[in-house]
Formats: structure tokens, C-alpha cells, sequence
């Protein structure tokens, strides 16, 4: 079937590319557009050509999943000097979103007219490579240095009015953009298409590119720590100042390769389809296309603490209607000038926009009276971890709200089914785990439990699209997916520290595997003393009493070591101190402290412990293998049906580098025998620690040599 439809209207020749969903630029549409502009060429009757997409959108980009497959003829860049170099003018009529590929298509035509709702951008950033058809080279001659190098290196999608502004759109139309394109075309019949050809052009400014690559290059650094392709994007938009147009291009060519093959880039790939394939969710009785979601147009939010405010300003920043309910004036007011404050500085940061931040004003409903809610459509309570006083919630939320209202708890860890009894509507009762602060972090653990109904799945999954969230759906367990997994990631910490290394030795060692912020500074930013009301609440439901010397809890080995700082007062970095001291700039620094070394050395002498040096090799493999394991647990037990939806919830709800495309990615990457006989290493070595006892599914496929992307279902896997 043609992927590129020619017609002819008058003396347009118009080339449609036709290539559903996104019009991707694969070679079917490559070859499309290189046969069309030889036959408008060879017209005598075509005098200017159009180039638009049918159906959403102008091309969104190469197709990512053609990478890794065999090198093809009609290369993006030939198409576009084909394009470039006609003698008879080429209007690219855009609308929907023109990324990548596409828009260095665009750029190849001489005319480039949009819809107001349009977007540009080159988001090549985010899959871990740089443009590689001429993008680097030839958006530089329009906008200039430090607009291309922030729309390169940032992949941020541009609005067709900033686009005007940048000179990167002729014409902003309203209406059928082929019609508009058409009409376009007619008005520039005749004229010279050579001085629109932006190889011809010269980059603006170009004396200044040192300066502006170093203060480009130092902002990757710190933004972007890590990650490659911005490092390399700057390079590549470098050479557009300093060398000529085609050895410019050759240039980005050979970054583009270097990247191209790079572990990063296949990660970010990955990520990207494994992102769009944990829509596709199902559960017992139903999946993603048969199960029917509850209409959302207002909610309800029961607690105004910081997790209930940040999610009502999730709510309203996606304007739909929030009541916030509290029991008493003294809480409710400062939830609402929390939520005002963080309103305004998503405002200031231009997360949204003005009118929907003055909107929210009016959306946002506060009360104390449960007797408001009889209307709402959801209602998600977000108190304290107690399931006695969530029940009581329910109850009262079943009997005021209308019989459709589907319940949500904001647990962590507690089974939805225990907090469902209370209702009479179990069906309708669902999790919705936000990970803090709830206003910032992308993921929504939504969990259904024995009764859940799919609609009711289904309504929450909805819901978070809706916020902006990336919403994963698990089944409910202890911990669910995300606090299950990472558990061990802590317990671990704290045994390597009860061993030998020292705190700022671990965090540095994770911080230079990509996790943004080491264990122990995490647990400063978040307070000890909420560590210790977990670790209390753990002990309670076993039936344990804790003691400085604690090593065992529930049959497990265990550690004390948060308990025993948060008794000192150390509490984290409010407290000026905890695992760190915070002296420098207002307390905002964490520095070593000696303090703590002979806090350490106390606690192991306590134990008994031998001291003993520890590798950076094995700070990571204790930290992620015992986490994998867990996965490959949670994999067994149906309570994730897939590793994208594990790899998902580390990426968007714990900051893991995306460049190492999620844990269970990476353990696929090490090699999942390797990883198989550490933990049975670690089995061996600690026998009273329940995380090291080995997965059966993870044993099978090692044993079976059954790499990961084989049971994978997302294209990137097999890139
Ligand atoms: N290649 C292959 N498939 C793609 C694709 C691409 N570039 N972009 C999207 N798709 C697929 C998705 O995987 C999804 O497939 P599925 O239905 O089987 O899961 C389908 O198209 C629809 O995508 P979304 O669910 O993401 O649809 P949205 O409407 O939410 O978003 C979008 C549309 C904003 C275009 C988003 O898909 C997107 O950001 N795509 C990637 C854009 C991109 O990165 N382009 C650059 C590619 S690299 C390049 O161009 C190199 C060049 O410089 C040489």
C-alpha cells in the first residue's frame, strides 16, 4: 500500500503521507516522497508542491522501530536535498506534531505554514540519539545558536507561535491544512526557490559558538547528568558554526551513529515503547479495550496534609473540579495556601498556563462536611497509614456519595480489600498510589484488588492520563510493585553500612550508577523520623519489640541503624542533621560527618560485626540484584504482568536513569545468569535475608538461557 498519497490540484502537486498512527518516517514514506518530488519534478503542469500528513498528524519522526534493522536506500537526508533542491517551490503544511524526522523535513521545504495547534520540536534527545538529517545543521541558520541548542538538547515541544517567533514557521493558518497548504503553494509559484535553501544560509552569530556550546554544554552536565545524547547534541550543533553545511552534516552523521549504537540510546528506546505498551493493562474479567471508565469531572480529596495537596493540585491543574476535605478550619486553611503556593509556582515555572492556574481558584471546592460529596465522581483519600481510620473513611464515603462514585485509597501498602469491606460497594474501591511530592512525580500505582471491578481499573488508569501521570495498574499486594521492590534497595543500604562502607561511599557509588541522589541522602530529604514510624508500624503487625541490637524481625535479618540516628535527634536534613550534617548554604548541603562514623562504629561493635571493606561492585549488586530478585517475584506472582511495568514504576516513581532502561532492563543487560548465581552468591553469604532467596521464574530463565527480550512484548526490547 503507498504510504505517501500523490495528487495533483491545479498546478500543486500535493504529497500526503499516509502512514497511521503518527506518520512515522519509515522507508515505505521515504520512498513515497523521494517518487513524488521526481514526478512533480518531472510535471510540466505541477508548479509548487505540498507536503502534509493525513489523519492527526505531519510526520512525528523516523521510525524508531526501523532502527537496528538493515541500512535502506533513501536515507533521510537524500530525501530531504531532493526536496531542498527543487526548482519548483515546497510548502510543508503542518499540523499535529511535527518532531524529528519530520520536522527536518520541514526544514528541507522552502515554505513551512502550521496550524495554531501545531507543535514542533526535536525530541530525538529523548530516545537517547541527536537529529541525524541535517536537523543540527540547518535549524541553527534559522533560529540561531542558543535557541537551537535549548530546542536540541532539551527535545521540548514548541508552540507554533513560538515557532513563528523563532523563524522556523512562515505562516500560522486556521481551517484544513491541505487547503491552507495548497492556497500557500499558489502564492509562491514562480519564485526562486535558492534563497530558501538553508544550506546556502550562514549560521547567525557565529563568532560567539564557544560561548554559547560552553554555556550550552554546561547546562547538559547538570541537567542532564549522565546521559549522553545532549553532551553529544551540543557537539553536533557546534559544528554547524564551524565547519561548512555538508561537513557539518557529515559530522552529525557520525555522532549520530556513535550514539546510534550506544547502550543509552537502546535503553531509552525501550523505555519509550515500554511506556505505550503498559497501556494496553488487563486483570482478571477484563483489559484496557473492554473495560468502560466512569466519567471524571470531579473529585474529591480527603486529607489536606502534603500528599492530599499535591495531588488536589494535580486535579486542578488538569481543571477539573476538586473538593479538599478536612476535619478541622486550622488544617483545611493550610491546605489550601499550600495548594495555592504550589498553583503559583507552576505557574511561575510555566507548567501551566495562567488561566488554567486562576481557574483552579474557582475549581477548588474546600470543606469539612462529607455532606458536599454527594456528587462527586472520585473520591481518593490520602491520610495517614492507618487502617482502621481509612475504613472509617469508607464508610462514610459510601454512604454520602452517589452509588457510581468510585472510592480511592492513597495507600502505599495497605490491601484494598481490607479497606473495601467497609463499603458496599467493593468494586468500586480501588488504589491510587502517588509517590511524593505527588505534584512532580509521573507515576500513579493504581491496584486492584480480589473485587475490583476492570471498570473501576479502568477509571483510575483514565484518570491518570488525564493528570498528566503515567499510570501502571498491579495487583494488590504487600507493597504493591514500587514499595516492595525498593525495599530491599534500602534494607541493603543500611547492611552495607552495618558491615563497613560508609554512607557517603554508597551514595556515591549509586550516583555514579545514575540514580540522581544516593539511599542516604534520600532518606535525609524525606526524615528519619518517618523511617522510624514505618519500621514501628512493620514491628507492631509482626508482633516484635525493637532493640538497638535488633538483627532479626519476622525470621528476617533486619537493621535498626535509622531508629538509632532519629533517637539522636537526627533527623534528616531538617534537623541539621542526620545521615549527613547540613551546614553549609542554610543547611542545604549535605557534608560527611565524623559523628556519625563513630555512631557506626559503636552500633557494629555492639553486633559484633568485623569490619570489612566493600567494593563498589558490590554496593550495586546488593542494592540492585536484591531488588531484581524481587521483581522477578512480583513477575511470578502476577502482581505486575510484565518487566515494562516494573521498569516504568522505577523510572517515573524512584528517578532511575532511563539511559539504563529500568532494572529489570538492565538485569537482561548484565545477563540474567550472571545476575541468577550473585544472588544465590548472596543467598549463600546471608541466609537469614528472605530478598536473597532466589526467584524460581529468574532461575528458570537463567538456567534455560532465556534472555528477557525474548518474553518481552515492547519492540525496543529487541532492538
Ligand atoms: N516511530 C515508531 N512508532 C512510533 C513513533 C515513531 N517515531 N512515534 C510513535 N509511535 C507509535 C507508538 O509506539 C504508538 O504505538 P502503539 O499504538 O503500537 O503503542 C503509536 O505510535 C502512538 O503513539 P503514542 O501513544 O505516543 O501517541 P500520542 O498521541 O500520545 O503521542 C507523539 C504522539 C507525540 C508523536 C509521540 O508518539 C511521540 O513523542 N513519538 C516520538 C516522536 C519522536 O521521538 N520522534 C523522533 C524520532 S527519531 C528521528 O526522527 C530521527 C531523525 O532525526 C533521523
Amino acid at each position: 500500500m503507498p504510504m505517501v498519497d500523490y495528487s495533483v490540484n491545479g498546478s500543486v502537486a500535493v504529497l500526503l503521507v499516509n502512514n497511521p498512527p503518527v506518520n512515522a518516517l519509515s522507508y515505505a514514506v521515504r520512498k513515497g516522497l523521494a517518487d513524488g518530488m521526481q514526478k512533480a519534478t518531472k510535471d510540466s503542469k505541477v508548479k509548487a508542491v505540498v507536503i502534509a500528513g493525513k489523519g492527526r498528524t505531519f510526520p512525528a519522526g523516523a521510525d524508531i522501530r526501523e532502527f537496528g534493522g538493515p541500512n535502506r536506500e533513501h536515507w533521510l537526508v537524500a530525501v530531504g536535498n531532493g526536496i531542498e533542491q527543487s526548482g519548483k517551490p515546497v510548502v510543508a503544511a503542518i499540523h499535529g506534531t511535527c518532531l524529528g524526522g519530520g520536522l527536518e523535513i520541514a526544514l528541507f521545504c522552502h515554505y513551512r505554514i502550521a496550524l495554531n495547534s501545531a507543535k514542533v520540536g526535536f525530541t530525538e534527545v529523548a530516545i537517547g540519539i541527536l537529529p541525524g538529517a541535517a536537523g543540527t545543521q540547518r535549524l541553527p541558520r534559522i533560529t540561531g545558536l542558543p535557541v537551537a541548542f535549548d530546542m536540541i538538547t532539551s527535545g521540548r515541544h514548541v508552540s507554533v507561535e513560538q515557532a513563528k517567533k523563532y523563524g522556523i514557521i512562515d505562516e500560522i493558518v486556521t481551517g484544513d491544512i491541505v487547503n491552507e497548504g495548497i492556497k500557500y503553494a499558489m502564492s509562491v509559484v514562480g519564485k526562486s526557490t535558492i534563497p530558501r535553501r538553508l544550506r546556502g544560509k550562514s549560521v547567525p552569530d557565529a563568532e560567539n559558538v564557544q560561548k554559547y556550546a560552553d554555556a550550552a554544554m554546561a547546562q547538559v552536565k547538570r541537567k542532564y547528568k549522565g546521559y549522553e545524547a545532549p553532551v553529544y547534541c551540543v557537539k553536533a550543533v557546534q559544528a554547524s558554526a564551524e565547519k561548512p553545511y555538508d561537513l557539518g552534516v557529515a559530522n552529525e552523521q557520525t555522532l549520530f551513529k556513535v550514539l546510534g549504537t550506544s547502550g543509552q540510546a537502546l535503553a531509552q528506546q525501550y523505555a519509550f515503547f515500554a511506556e505505550r505498551l503498559i497501556t494496553r493493562w488487563e486483570m482478571p474479567g477484563g483489559n484496557y479495550q473492554t473495560a468502560k471508565p466512569v466519567p471524571v469531572r470531579s473529585v474529591a480529596v480527603i486529607g489536606a496534609g502534603t500528599m492530599g495537596s499535591g495531588i488536589a493540585v494535580c486535579i486542578l491543574s488538569a481543571g477539573l473540579t476538586c473538593y479538599l476535605v478536612e476535619q478541622n478550619e486550622k488544617f483545611l486553611q493550610n491546605g489550601i495556601k499550600t495548594i495555592k503556593s504550589l498553583m503559583e509556582g507552576s505557574v511561575r515555572l510555566g507548567k501551566i498556563s495562567v488561566e488554567v492556574g486562576k481557574r483552579a481558584t474557582t475549581l477548588l471546592k474546600p470543606t469539612m462536611s462529607y455532606d458536599d460529596l454527594t456528587g462527586v465522581d472520585l473520591v481518593i483519600e490520602a491520610v495517614y497509614e492507618n487502617l482502621d481510620l481509612k475504613k472509617e473513611i469508607f464508610a462514610k464515603l459510601d454512604k454520602v456519595c452517589k452509588p457510581s462514585t468510585v472510592l480511592c485509597s492513597n495507600t502505599s501498602s495497605i490491601d484494598i480489600d481490607r479497606i473495601a469491606v467497609a463499603t458496599k460497594r467493593p468494586e468500586k474501591c480501588v488504589g491510587v498510589h502517588f509517590f511524593a511530592p505527588a505534584y512532580h512525580m509521573k507515576l500513579l500505582e493504581n491496584i486492584y484488588s480480589t473485587q475490583t471491578s476492570p471498570d473501576t481499573a479502568a477509571t483510575v488508569m483514565k484518570l491518570g492520563k488525564v493528570i498528566g501521570k503515567v499510570p501502571v495498574l498491579v495487583k494488590s499486594c504487600q507493597g504493591f510493585l514500587a514499595n516492595r521492590m525498593n525495599t530491599p534497595y534500602g534494607t541493603e543500604s543500611s547492611f552495607l553500612v552495618e558491615e563497613g562502607a560508609l554512607p557517603w561511599e554508597v551514595d556515591q557509588v549509586m550516583e555514579d550508577f545514575g540514580m540522581p541522589m544516593g539511599p542516604f541522602k534520600v532518606r535525609d530529604l524525606s526524615g528519619l523520623d518517618i523511617s522510624m514510624k514505618i519500621t514501628a508500624e512493620i514491628a507492631k503487625t509482626l508482633g516484635v519489640t525493637l532493640t538497638d541490637e535488633t538483627r532479626f524481625m519476622g525470621g528476617s535479618r533486619y537493621s535498626h541503624l535509622n531508629t538509632i540516628l532519629a533517637k539522636k535527634g537526627r533527623l534528616g536534613g531538617k534537623a541539621g542533621k542526620g545521615w549527613y550534617k547540613y551546614e553549609k548554604a542554610g543547611g542545604k548541603i549535605p557534608t560527611i560527618d565524623d559523628d556519625v562514623v563513630a555512631i557506626l562504629d559503636n552500633h557494629r561493635r555492639n553486633l559484633g560485626l568485623e569490619h570489612r571493606t566493600i567494593s563498589s561492585q558490590e554496593i550495586i549488586e546488593r542494592l540492585m540484584y536484591s531488588c531484581i530478585n524481587e521483581g522477578f517475584k512480583i513477575l511470578e506472582e502476577g502482581i505486575a504482568k510484565r518487566p515494562e511495568e516494573i521498569d516504568i514504576s522505577w523510572l517515573y516513581g524512584f528517578t532511575f536513569p532511563k539511559y539504563l532502561g529500568g532494572p529489570m532492563y538492565y538485569a537482561n543487560k548484565v545477563g540474567l545468569d550472571r545476575v541468577y548465581e550473585r544472588i544465590c552468591y548472596y543467598h549463600e553469604q546471608f541466609p537469614y535475608t528472605k530478598h536473597w532467596v532466589p526467584s524460581l521464574l529468574l532461575r528458570r530463565l537463567s538456567e534455560q538461557d532465556v534472555p528477557m527480550s525474548q518474553w518481552m512484548a515492547s519492540p525496543g526490547a529487541k532492538l
